[in-house]
C-alpha cells in the first residue's frame, strides 16, 4: 500500500478534498494507495514513516514540522515541497537566478536588517558600509519603489514608497527584517499562476490593487498563446527552482513578463479566496501529482525533488531548463543499482543480488486552458 499524508495548519477546504480526490481515483483505478492527514507522535533520528509522500502545507511557520520533514526524507518520503529547498531558499536569490536564466525580475537591492539581529553589535557589521550607497540604490531602482522582505509572504511588511524619506520611515517598522528595495512595475495585465510539479501550469487573472476577496478576476479566460507564453515563463522558474507546488506572480509591463512573487510553496488554495474552478484545478492536479509520486517512489532512495539550479551545481555544468527532470527520467529506478550494506551475513545469494524494483513511466500530462 502507497501511503500519501497531508500536513497542514489552520487552513479547512483543501486538505480535506485532497484525501477525498485521491482515495476517490484509487477507488477508480483500483490501486494500492491512500491518502490520510499526516500523524506525528514520536519523531526519532533515522527512523522511517509508513507515509511514502508527504504534501507539506505548513512547515514555513513550524520548525519542529521542518525539522520531522527533513528526518523522513532520509527515509526516502517524498517531502513536497523538499524541505532542504525551502529552508535555503528565499525571493533575494530567487532574482539573481532569474537574471542568470533570463527570466525578466524588477531591478532589486538587497538592504540589511533596520536593527541589530540579536547577540550581536556594531562590531558583527564592520564589513558594512555606513551609510550605504544611498544615492546609488536610489537611482537604480527609481521611485516609487516596493520595500518588502527577502524572505516573506502574506504581503506582510510590504511597502510601497514613493520618496526616500517614506522609505526610511518604513524602514523604522522593520525591526530586524532583510528587507529588499525594488523597482515598481507599472503593469497593464497581472497573473497569479498554479504550477504543479513542474508540469502542470494554471493561470488565473489576478487584480492585486483589488480588495483581498475580489482579487481573482471571475473572468478567467486567458487567449491559448497568451496562456502558453505565460506557462514557459512559469515552468522555467520552477524548473530552475525545483518546486512541486507553487505559485508564481507575473506582472506584465509593454508585454514583457516580469516576475514579482515566486517563492510561494505554500500557497493559499482555499475554496474561498481562489473560488471553485480554480480550487477544482488545484485539487485535481495535487492528487494526480502525489499519486504519481507514489507510484514511483524509489525505496531505499531520496525522493525529493531537486531543481536545475541544484543539479547543476552538483554536476558543475551551467544551468539548462528542464535539466534536472531529464536526468530523473534517464535514470528510473530500474537502472539504479544500490548495493546492499557490505559484510552483514547473508546467504549467497542474498550476497551477489542487487536490489531493484520496477517503476511506472512518468506520465506526463500538461494541461493548458484554452479561451
Ligand atoms: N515590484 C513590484 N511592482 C509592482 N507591484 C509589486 C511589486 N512588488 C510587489 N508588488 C505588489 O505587492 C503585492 C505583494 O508583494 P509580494 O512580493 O507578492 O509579497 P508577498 O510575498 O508578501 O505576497 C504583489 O501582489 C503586488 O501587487
Ligand atoms: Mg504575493
Amino acid at each position: 500500500m502507497k501511503r500519501i499524508g497531508i500536513l497542514f495548519g489552520q487552513e479547512n477546504t483543501f486538505p480535506q478534498a485532497f484525501i477525498d480526490r485521491i482515495n476517490q481515483k484509487a477507488r477508480e483505478m483500483n490501486a494500492e494507495i491512500t491518502a490520510e492527514p499526516v500523524k506525528i507522535d514520536k519523531v526519532v533520528q533515522g527512523e522511517p514513516l509508513k507515509y511514502h509522500v508527504i504534501i507539506d502545507r505548513i512547515s514555513q511557520d513550524v520548525p519542529f514540522y521542518r525539522a520531522f520533514l527533513k528526518n523522513a526524507a532520509s527515509s526516502g518520503t517524498a517531502v513536497i515541497n523538499n524541505p532542504f529547498w525551502w529552508s535555503s531558499d528565499e525571493k533575494f536569490f530567487n532574482n539573481a537566478l532569474m537574471t542568470k536564466i533570463g527570466v525578466p525580475v524588477p531591478k532589486t537591492v538587497l538592504l540589511p536588517s533596520n536593527q541589530l539581529p540579536a547577540d550581536t553589535n556594531q562590531n558583527s557589521f564592520r564589513n558594512l558600509a555606513f551609510p550605504l550607497d544611498w544615492e546609488g540604490i536610489f537611482s537604480y531602482i527609481g521611485f516609487p519603489a516596493y520595500f518588502k522582505p527577502h524572505a516573506g509572504g502574506g504581503w506582510k511588511s510590504v511597502y510601497k514608497c514613493s520618496t526616500p524619506e517614506e522609505l526610511f520611515n518604513n524602514y523604522n517598522e522593520t525591526n530586524q527584517l532583510v528587507m529588499m528595495l525594488q523597482e515598481e512595475i507599472k503593469f497593464e495585465e497581472y497573473y497569479r499562476c498554479y504550477c504543479i510539479d513542474r508540469q502542470d501550469v494554471w493561470v488565473m487573472p489576478y487584480e492585486p490593487r483589488n480588495p483581498f476577496h475580489l482579487r481573482y478576476l471571475r473572468d478567467t479566460t486567458v487567449a491559448p498563446e497568451k496562456n502558453k507564453f505565460l506557462t514557459d515563463v512559469v515552468l522555467k522558474i520552477n524548473r530552475a527552482l525545483g518546486y512541486d507546488f507553487n505559485t508564481v506572480e507575473l506582472a506584465l509591463r509593454d508585454g514583457v513578463p516580469y516576475a514579482i512573487d515566486f517563492c510561494n510553496p505554500a500557497p493559499d488554495a482555499d475554496v474561498n479566496s481562489v473560488g471553485e474552478a480554480n480550487f477544482e484545478w488545484i485539487v485535481e492536479a495535487a492528487a494526480n501529482m502525489a499519486i504519481r509520486r507514489a507510484l514511483n517512489h524509489r525505496e531505499g532512495l531520496n525522493n525529493l525533488t531537486w531543481g536545475d539550479f541544484i543539479y547543476a551545481s552538483a554536476n558543475n555544468e551551467p544551468v539548462t531548463e528542464g535539466a534536472y527532470d531529464a536526468s530523473v527520467k534517464k535514470k528510473p529506478i530500474n537502472k539504479i543499482r544500490t548495493k546492499k550494506p557490505a559484510k552483514k551475513a547473508a546467504t549467497k545469494n542474498e550476497s551477489v543480488k542487487n536490489q531493484s524494483v520496477e517503476v511506472m513511466p512518468e506520465k506526463k500530462s500538461k494541461k493548458s486552458k484554452a479561451a
